[in-house]
């Protein structure tokens, strides 16, 4: 394992609207190597948007396309933001446990249900409480980040720049 130089390829979970993104592509600028969301590779390769795949075939269809993506993508040099529900399957978790680094965002469910209110581009949320919604995604979804996770970063009040930093200090 000696090609290329950089050979950390973070992936990042998290509920929707923690940074996986955001803090993803700056991450990914930092480290030199491709910034990959995996819920645009699942939109390039459907050619339908995440509220077309749902409305189609569902939540179920959608997370069978997400776990063939994670294992067409889980491992190649790219840093890696994936979808917040990517840990609702247990093969998935599977694959992330044998991964490393992967790197929890948390932030307080307010702030999440603020960034995302009214965010029609989420299915799950759309049209309703984000709040009420990331409450019960949480208590399902928390031990399933923790078991994946090698890295929590509590954002608290952290903007970007510093979440940026914070990680990369852990991946020194
Ligand atoms: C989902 C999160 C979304 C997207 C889909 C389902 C989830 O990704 O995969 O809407 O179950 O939490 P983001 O976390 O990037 O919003």
């Amino acid at each position: 394992a000696e090609e290329g130089i950089c050979q950390i390829y973070p992936v990042l979970i998290g509920l929707m609207g923690c940074g996986k993104s955001s803090i993803g592509k700056l991450l990914a600028a930092e480290l030199g190597i491709t910034f990959l969301d995996l819920d645009h590779y699942i939109v390039e390769k459907a050619g339908r948007t995440i509220p077309e795949i749902f409305a189609e075939v569902g939540e179920e269809g959608f997370r069978d396309l997400e776990t063939k993506a994670l294992r067409e993508v889980l491992g190649t040099p790219v840093v890696l933001a994936s979808g917040g529900g990517v840990v609702m399957r247990a093969e998935n978790r599977a694959m992330l446990a044998a991964h490393a680094p992967v790197i929890w965002l948390k932030s307080s469910l307010h702030f999440l249900a603020g960034r995302i209110q009214g965010d029609e581009n989420r299915p799950l949320t759309a049209g309703r409480d984000a709040l009420t919604v990331l409450q019960q995604l949480a208590e399902i979804r928390y031990p399933y980040y923790t078991q994946c996770a090698d890295y929590i970063l509590h954002r608290g009040e952290m903007n970007k720049a510093q979440s940026l930093h914070a990680v990369i200090e852990y991946l020194r």
